[in-house]
Parts: C-alpha cells; sequence; structure tokens
C-alpha cells in the first residue's frame, strides 16, 4: 500500500526506457534500415533457397493477434507472397550486393505456434540480424541450432510479456561469437533459464557484445567476472535473474557501460564504487542487497537520468555531489538508511520527474516550498522519515507558484500541523496522495474532491474533524483505495439518493475505522471490485446479510465494534479472505463450525474478546494457510482439536480466557512453524509433558499459566525449546514474509498481540519489544509441583520467565544465571528453599525480580541489579536477610562482630548508623581506607562500602 504508486511509476519507467532501447537497437544496430525495400538499396533479386526457406518458415505459424503484446503488431508475413522478390517482403533484408538475406525482422508479428528445431530459418546462414520478438512460440525450446548462424551480430527473442520459449537457453548460443545484442527478455516470470556455464562461454566468446539483455530469465548463480571482460558493453539488464553472490564491481568500470539495471535480483550483494564510466545513463539496483554508502564521486556521472536503489540496504548521508547531475530524471532512494539532511543542491535538478527518498532516517525542517523549484516533478516521496515539513504561506503557494504536475505524493509521518494543506487542490493531476500519520486538523476540503484523478487517498490518522459527505467522494470516480480511518473524528454521512453514482466506484480498498459508523457503510453494497475493507473502532451492532456476497474480499477488518448476535455461517461464502478479524465485539453463538475449512487462503483468522460459546470448529482442511487463530477470551469449551494439526503453517495460537478442559496439547509440536501458544486462564490439566519424544522447535512464546497443570515439569518439555536455545542470542525469531507483511499492513504487532496475555507479565513486556525479539515462558498460577529442572538455564534467549504461584520445592537453579537475556523472573509463591544463588547477579538485563512467599535463606545478594530490587521482591521469606529486609544479614563468616540481645530490628538500625561514620571517615581517607574498614562490617555495610566505590 504504503509505495503502491512508486512501484508503479517504476515500472513504467523501465517500460518506457526498454522500449526507448529496442527502437535504438532496431534503427542503430541493424546494418541496413527499414529503407531497403525501396529497389535502388539492392541490385540482386532474392535467392531462390532463401525465399523458400522463409516460405516454409511463415508457413509452420498461424496469425493470431493475441501472439503479440504490442497493441501496434501487425502481421508482417502477409506481405511474403510466393514468386516475389523477397528482398521486398516486409521485415527482411538482402545484402546490397550479394542479394543474400542478411537480416529478419518479424518483431510483433502475431506469430503463434511451436519453433521446429530443424526451421528452415537455420538455413539462412547469412543472417546477421534475427529479431523474433513478440511473438507466442508456444513454449516451445530455443533451437540448439540457432548457433550455427555464426554471422549473427543481433538476436532479439524477448517479449513485451511473458517470453514464450521456455526451458534451457541452448549452450549453442556461446558460439555466435560475433553477437553485438543479445535479448532474451520478457516482464514477468518465465521457465526460461540460462545455466551460468553458458553465460560465462558466452562472455568468453562473444568478447563485442554492446547490449546483453536477460530481464527474467532465471541465471540463479552469481555473475561470471569475465562479463568484466566485455569493454564494448553498453546495456547490462539483468532485471529479477535470481542472481546472488557478489557482484563483480570491475563491470561499473567498463567504459561505455550506460544501463546497468540488476533489479530484483534479492540476495546480490554488491557496492557502489568509487565512479568511472561518465556514460552511465541508467542505474537500478533497486530490490537488492547493494550496500554501504554512495561515493562523493557519484556526482562524476553526468549523464545520469535514472538512479534506482530502491530497498537496498545502503547508509550514509545524501551526497550533495548528486546536484551535479544535472540529467537525473528519476532519483530513487526509498526503504534504505540514509541519515541526515536532503542535500540543497537536489532542489537545482531542473530535470527531476521522481524524488522518492521515502522509509528513511532523514532529517531537518524543510518547506514544501523548496520542492516547487523542480517544475517537472511528477512523484515525491518523502513519508516516513524524521522530517518536518511546513509550508510558508499558504496563500503565497496557491497564487505566486506554480505547483509542478505531481501525480504521487507522498507526505506521511512528516510532521506536518495545522489546516488541511489546501494548495494540495491545485495539484490537478494528482493520482496518489499519502498524508497519514500527520497533524492534520479542521475539516477535509471539499476542493479535495474535486481532484478526479484520485485513485488512492490516505488521510489515516490525523486529527481531521467534520463531516464527509458520500456525495462528494462519489465524485472520484477512480478512486480505487480510500483511507480516512485511524483516529481522525470525522463523520462519514450516508445519502440513499446517492447509490446510483456511487455504483460506478472502483474502490476495492475502504478503511474507514474510527469514523463514528453507527451503521454497517450501506454504499458497500455497491462496490463491485471490493478487496479490502477495514471498518474497526467504530460501533456498528449488524452485519448486513448481502456482505457474504461480496466473494472478492480478502480482508475484512470488523475489530472493536458493537456487533452483537451470532456470526451467520453465510461467512463461509468469503471464500477469497485472507485476513478475517471480528475481535472485541458482542458477538455470541457457536463459531459456525465452516470457520476451519471454507477456505484455503485464510491465514488470520481473530475472534477474540466476544461471547462465543461451544467447541470451536473440528475441521481444517488440509493445505490450509492460516498462520494465526485467535479465539481468546470467550467463552468456549472442550477439548482442542486434534484436527488444529493440520494447520502446517500455523505461527500463534491463542485460545486464552475461555473454558477450555484439556490435557497439555504436546501433539501441537508438530506444527512446524508453531512459535506462539497461549492456554492461559483455562482449565488446562495434568502434566506438561509429551508422552514420547518432544520438539516444539520454533516455539518463542508459551503462556500456560492460570491452568490446573500438575505433577513435575519434564526436563524433556524444557529441553525441546530449541528457538530459546540458540547459541546465536542476537538472530531474530523468523517469521514468515507474510507474517511481516500482515503485520505492516495491519498493525503494529506488539498492539496487535496486545489483547493476547491481558495483563499478563508478557504483555507488560510486549509493549517494549516487537514480537520477534520476546522469548517467555509463563507458568505462573498452576499446581506444577518438583523441582524447578537445571535445563532451564540453558534458554539462554529468554526475556520473561514466570513460575510464580505454583508448589516448586528445591531450591533455585543456579543455572538460571546463564539466561543472559531475562528481564523479568517470578518464582513468587511456591516453597522454593536454601539460597538466593549468586550467580543471578550475572543477569545484567533484569528489571523484574520476583521470590516472595517461598522458604528462601540466607544472604540477598547485593551485586549489580539486585541493589534496586525492594523488600517485596523478598518478603515472606523467614530465612532471608538483606538491606531491603528489615532483617540484616549478621554474615557469620567475614563477620567477627559480637552478637546482641534483644531487638534485633533496632539493633540494625544503631549498627548501621554506627558504622556510617566509620565509612565516611574511610572514604575520606582514601579507597584502601575504605576497604581495609570494610571486612570487618556487617555484610549490609559492607555492600554499602562496595557501592560508595
Ligand atoms: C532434425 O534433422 C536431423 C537431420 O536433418 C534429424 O536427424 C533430426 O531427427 C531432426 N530433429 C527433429 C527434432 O526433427
Ligand atoms: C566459441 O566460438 C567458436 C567459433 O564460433 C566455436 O567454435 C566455439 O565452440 C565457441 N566456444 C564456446 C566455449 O562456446
Ligand atoms: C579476460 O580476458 C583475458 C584475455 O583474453 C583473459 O586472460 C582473462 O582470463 C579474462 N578475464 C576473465 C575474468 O575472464
Ligand atoms: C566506446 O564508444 C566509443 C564511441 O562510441 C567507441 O569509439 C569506442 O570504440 C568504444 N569502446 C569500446 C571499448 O568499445
Ligand atoms: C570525480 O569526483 C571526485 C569527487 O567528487 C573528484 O575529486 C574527481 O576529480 C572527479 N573525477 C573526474 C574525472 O571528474
Amino acid at each position: 500500500m504504503r509505495f503502491l504508486c512508486s512501484f508503479a511509476f517504476s515500472i513504467q519507467f523501465l517500460l518506457l526506457f526498454s522500449s526507448l532501447f529496442s527502437t535504438t537497437l532496431l534503427t542503430n544496430c541493424l546494418p541496413l534500415n527499414h529503407s531497403t525495400t525501396t529497389h535502388h538499396h539492392h541490385y540482386h533479386e532474392c535467392h531462390e533457397h532463401e525465399s523458400y526457406a522463409l516460405l516454409r518458415f511463415k508457413e509452420s505459424f498461424v496469425i493470431r493477434k493475441s501472439a503479440s503484446y504490442n497493441p501496434f503488431s501487425y502481421p508482417k508475413t502477409l506481405s511474403w507472397i510466393p514468386s516475389t522478390d523477397c528482398c521486398n517482403w516486409d521485415g527482411i533484408q538482402c545484402h546490397e550486393l550479394t542479394g543474400h538475406v542478411i537480416g529478419v525482422d518479424l518483431a510483433s508479428s502475431q506469430l503463434y505456434g511451436s519453433m521446429d528445431p530443424n526451421s528452415t530459418l537455420f538455413s539462412l546462414v547469412h543472417l546477421q540480424s534475427l529479431n523474433l520478438s513478440d511473438n507466442h512460440f508456444n513454449h516451445s525450446q530455443i533451437p540448439a541450432k540457432i548457433g550455427e548462424l555464426s554471422h549473427l551480430r543481433h538476436l532479439n527473442l524477448s517479449h513485451g510479456n511473458e517470453n514464450t520459449f521456455s526451458g534451457e537457453v541452448p549452450p549453442q548460443l556461446s558460439h555466435l561469437s560475433n553477437l553485438l545484442s543479445l535479448d532474451l527478455s520478457s516482464y514477468t516470470n518465465q521457465p526460461l533459464y540460462l545455466k551460468s556455464s553458458t553465460l560465462t562461454s558466452i562472455t568468453q566468446n562473444s568478447t563485442r557484445l554492446q547490449h546483453i539483455l536477460l530481464d527474467f530469465v532465471s541465471i540463479s548463480s552469481s555473475l561470471p567476472h569475465s562479463l568484466t571482460n566485455l569493454t564494448s558493453l553498453q546495456t547490462l539488464s539483468f532485471y529479477n535473474c535470481e542472481l546472488y553472490g557478489e557482484f563483480p564491481i570491475g563491470i561499473f568500470h567498463l567504459p561505455n557501460l550506460t544501463v546497468l539495471d540488476l533489479g530484483s535480483n534479492q540476495y546480490l550483494r554488491g557496492i557502489m564504487p568509487e565512479f568511472l564510466s561518465r556514460k552511465l545513463v541508467v542505474i537500478n539496483l533497486a530490490s537488492t542487497s547493494f550496500y554501504g554508502t554512495l561515493p562523493t564521486s557519484i556526482g562524476n556521472l553526468t549523464s545520469l537520468s535514472l538512479f534506482n536503489i530502491e530497498s537496498c540496504s545502503f547508509n550514509g548521508t545524501i551526497p550533495s555531489s548528486l546536484g551535479n547531475l544535472t540529467q537525473l530524471v528519476g532519483l530513487k532512494l526509498t526503504q534504505n538508511s540514509f541519515y541526515g539532511e536532503i542535500p540543497s543542491s537536489l532542489f537545482e535538478l531542473k530535470n527531476l520527474e521522481d524524488l522518492s527518498l521515502s522509509g528513511n532516517f532523514i532529517e531537518g525542517k524543510v518547506a514544501l516550498e523548496m520542492f516547487w523549484k523542480l517544475k517537472m516533478l511528477n512523484v515525491l516521496e518523502l513519508s516516513n522519515n524524521k522530517l518536518s515539513l511546513f509550508s510558508k504561506e499558504e496563500s503565497a503557494v496557491n497564487n505566486q507558484t506554480t505547483l509542478p504536475p505531481i501525480h504521487c505524493l507522498g507526505l506521511s509521518s512528516c510532521n506536518l500541523t495545522g489546516e488541511f494543506p489546501t494548495w494540495i487542490t491545485n495539484l490537478t493531476s494528482l493520482s496518489h496522495l499519502y498524508l497519514s500519520g500527520n497533524y492534520l486538523q479542521g475539516e477535509i476540503p471539499s476542493s479535495l474532491f474535486m481532484l478526479e484523478n484520485l485513485t488512492l487517498l490516505d488521510l489515516s490518522h490525523n486529527w481531521l474533524e467534520g463531516q464527509v459527505e458520500l456525495d462528494m467522494l462519489s465524485k472520484l470516480k477512480k478512486l480505487t483505495n480510500l483511507n480516512l480511518g485511524g483516529g481522525n473524528k470525522l463523520t462519514f454521512l450516508e445519502e440513499k439518493n446517492t447509490w446510483n453514482i456511487i455504483i460506478l466506484s472502483q474502490i476495492q480498498y475502504l478503511d474507514l475505522s474510527s469514523c463514528n459508523l453507527v451503521h454497517f457503510p450501506n454504499f458497500v453494497q455497491h462496490l463491485q471490485q471490493m478487496t479490502d475493507l477495514h471498518l474497526q473502532d467504530n460501533n456498528i451492532r449488524t452485519i448486513p446479510d448481502w456482505l457474504w456476497s461480496k466473494t472478492t474480499l480478502q480482508s475484512l477488518v470488523i475489530s472493536n465494534n458493537s456487533l452483537m448476535g451470532e456470526i451467520s455461517p453465510s461467512i463461509c461464502n468469503l471464500h477469497s479472505l485472507v485476513l478475517l478479524d471480528l475481535t472485541s465485539n458482542n458477538l455470541v453463538g457457536m463459531i459456525p463450525s465452516c470457520l476451519g475449512s471454507f477456505s484455503r487462503s485464510l491465514q488470520f483468522l481473530r475472534l477474540g474478546r466476544n461471547k462465543l460459546s461451544g467447541n470451536i470448529p473440528q475441521t481444517y482442511v488440509k493445505g490450509n494457510s492460516l498462520q494465526l487463530i485467535d479465539f481468546g477470551s470467550n467463552r468456549l469449551h472442550g477439548p482442542l482439536p486434534r484436527q488444529l494439526i493440520n494447520c502446517r503453517m500455523l505461527e500463534i495460537l491463542d485460545v486464552s480466557f475461555n473454558h477450555f478442559n484439556d490435557s497439555f496439547p504436546f501433539w501441537l509440536q508438530s506444527l512446524p512453524q508453531l512459535k506462539v501458544i497461549s492456554l492461559r486462564n483455562n482449565k488446562f490439566h495434568g502434566p506438561i509433558m509429551c508422552p514420547s519424544t518432544c520438539s516444539f522447535l520454533k516455539l518463542h512464546i508459551i503462556d500456560l499459566s492460570h491452568n490446573d497443570f500438575s505433577g513435575n515439569l519434564s526436563s524433556e518439555v524444557i529441553k525441546s525449546f530449541r528457538s530459546m536455545t540458540l547459541s546465536s542470542p542476537s538472530d531474530p525469531v523468523q517469521f514468515t514474509d507474510d507474517f511481516y507483511h500482515f503485520q505492516q499492513s495491519y498493525v503494529d504487532i506488539s498492539l496487535f498481540l496486545f489483547p493476547m496475555f491481558n495483563k499478563g507479565v508478557i504483555m507488560d513486556y510486549l509493549g517494549r519489544q516487537y514480537l520477534h525479539q520476546m522469548v517467555a515462558i509463563d507458568l505462573s498460577c498452576n499446581k506444577i509441583s518438583g523441582e524447578i529442572p537445571d535445563i532451564m538455564g540453558s534458554l539462554n534467549r529468554l526475556v520473561v520467565l514466570n513460575l510464580s504461584n505454583n508448589m516448586f520445592t528445591g531450591t533455585i537453579p543456579s543455572s538460571l544465571g546463564k539466561i543472559s537475556n531475562l528481564e523479568v523472573l517470578d518464582l513468587s509463591f511456591n516453597s522454593l528453599s536454601g539460597n538466593i544463588p549468586q550467580q543471578l547477579t550475572e543477569l545484567t538485563f533484569l528489571d523484574f525480580f520476583n521470590v516472595s512467599f517461598n522458604n528462601l535463606s540466607g544472604p540477598i545478594p547485593e551485586d549489580r541489579q539486585f541493589s534496586t530490587f525492594e523488600d517485596n521482591s523478598f518478603e515472606g521469606n523467614k530465612g532471608l536477610c538483606g538491606i531491603q529486609l528489615v532483617k540484616k544479614c549478621e554474615d557469620n563468616s567475614k563477620l567477627p562482630l559480637p552478637t546482641h540481645d534483644g531487638d534485633q530490628e533496632s539493633e540494625s538500625g544503631s549498627l548501621f548508623e554506627l558504622y556510617w561514620i566509620v565509612i565516611v571517615i574511610g572514604y575520606g581517607g582514601g579507597l584502601v581506607a575504605g576497604l581495609a574498614l570494610g571486612n570487618a562490617f556487617s555484610g549490609d555495610v559492607f555492600i554499602l562500602l562496595k557501592r560508595l566505590f
């Protein structure tokens, strides 16, 4: 959503460029141009065997309009008539002197059919140029015989859409040592693949190559270093080739390189060198793993027109030398880690049409007027940085400045304040407008609804107020995405008589969250193409039945409303749903049993915080996509259905705060992706154990608190929490890409999990951490007995460990001191005895510690964190002593002080005062004296002394 228009634009941009190249290839690269069809340019008639070969070639195809993608395609072979001079045929070129066919250009000729491996085409041995691009060869293979056309200089088998050749690119291609241009590219994924050995041979043999375009050809390897030997190279276009490894940096230095397109090779790494080739016109590294900083010398690339490094791993500041690149049309730095300010030199780039800086850490206060100096600006994306944008005088903008022809304006989270910026309504070409996450107040000006080119409007998360009338909205006939939700104070007025207007609406994505809706918006009924409907945080009470016929819906979010009654089983008609969220309503009755099996696409199912009762669905269709199931905080009961093991993708299962009655669901271990289980507040019972082996490989949050679990805690179970035990504690726990996508597009994950653990200790901590960093075990409030397994100490990624309110006996394992990430340790209300192990002082992140109400004894460790915990962390242990407690320690081993009779408390108090003076004296006299004296003091005074130093 956020970068939608930038994406659309870049594709457009590339297409534009690609078509430019094809034209240049056609006009510049052919030895003779199309005027050869006029007579005086050739002296020989066509050779008969070549004419025959061409006619046979023609006959092997049928004409089908859909075979070509180019809207201006036409069947060139219609002019190929037997017993006429083939040198006059459309698309044929003959040599001026010999009359041999040297060029065949059948680009966009609507040819359809399979390519014969023995095609007569390959008898045209004088061929120098072969262009069969944009025809449909029915997924046949590129014939190996092409390698026999040894004079070939230009070979173009590309397609404007999907390449219609498939299979392996024949290794014989490398025999074409005269090749100057090779184009096998297409625009969507295709089953054409090129072995890296073939690519290497080509680069070693066809050393004069000037243009090599392999977009969307699957190469799946690193690039051969021999590419750096192709000194004549001008175009290198390897967009989306599954390249990986380190990019040979020498390619940047090829003297004539003008186009370098490596976009969408996610695992291709590389750095930006000090530039040498001043001829570079296009650099596209978008969506690769290129990293490092941009060198100042980038300012030497004075021909550069497009510089796209979106979604890479670059950092550092934006070099002001970019301002030297006066030819720059597109500067796309979105989604990197650039920081610092926008160099003022950028505002001098008069040709700039696309300036995309979203998603970095760019800061500074910038007047929007600066950008209006860029008279050609089409796309301006500044969202999600640390910028503060402001507008000097609105009236000045309106009256004196001509605004550039902006199509896409991304100013989300740019600290815009005050009234809605009305100058925006002067941007008459505007199609995408993102203003979410600012501090805009007041009403939406009605002139905004005059921008009839708007397709995407996102005003969410502002302080806007007033009424939005459907009438106004219906003027935006091209609108596909509308987001007015999230924190605005808008009221939404629906008038019945506008329905017929709205029928025209193209709206697919609609977010009216927090819009004070009391009724389900009726006009939605007439939105035929609806895919996403987000109505959370309103006051809607009922869902109309017609909603169940919106089978195009992919996400439906009506959480936090006042929905009443039962969930209609007709909901299962929505078989395209990916996300269904009805949490926090007043829904009653059973969960429709079809909900587990109605859709293979459903990934996120959230019905928590309602009043649903009965059993949960028992059937889960095999091959389903469920990643998250949230049934928490309802009145559900019964056992957990074993069929849940069909949810192979499940990552989060939350059934907390219900009345489920079952034994420990060890069988969930067969779910390979399971990361979070919450069974909190139910009636689960019996021992926490697995009957045979245990392997919860990916689990990193388990909350079993407030149940009736009993028996000993099995070491086997603890040992099986492998991802809590990884040797490298910095690895984040990996959720699938879908999950992250969901998290970004829907709501921040820590907020989203909020209801999951209600006020549990895990939740308190999730507020501070992202889900993927949280590793937690909460077994509190059960009847678990026996000792705390020593193995617990090996879970070195744990952040939260809560074993409180159980019946644990024995000592606190000193191994817990090895859980170096631990921030919360709660062992309170058990029957633990012995000392608090000194090793726990190693837990330097420990923020919350509670061992109250056990039978612990001995001194409380005083090092590090421990000095910060207060008495309520320790109370209710008769044998404990320490400065936090009324009972101070009398360390017999170190303490040859006389024992006093009488009231211990007042005694300690006076001791403390007495020795305080001595310490101060000692301190005044220097370190050595202090320490020397210290040995003679009671434990707590000693500690105090140590702290003073
Ligand atoms: C191509 O022709 C050769 C001999 O001319 C023959 O041996 C071969 O089988 C033919 N291949 C196909 C696929 O027709
Ligand atoms: C290089 O080209 C020559 C001549 O065209 C050919 O004979 C040879 O097999 C080619 N080498 C490779 C590795 O393809
Ligand atoms: C580049 O070409 C030279 C000479 O033909 C050759 O020796 C060298 O190995 C080539 N380099 C690579 C990386 O292929
Ligand atoms: C680079 O281009 C120039 C001008 O087009 C040409 O003269 C020169 O030969 C080219 N260099 C190489 C190594 O092909
Ligand atoms: C390239 O840029 C660097 C740094 O901006 C500069 O010092 C150098 O002179 C430039 N080189 C050329 C050939 O322009």
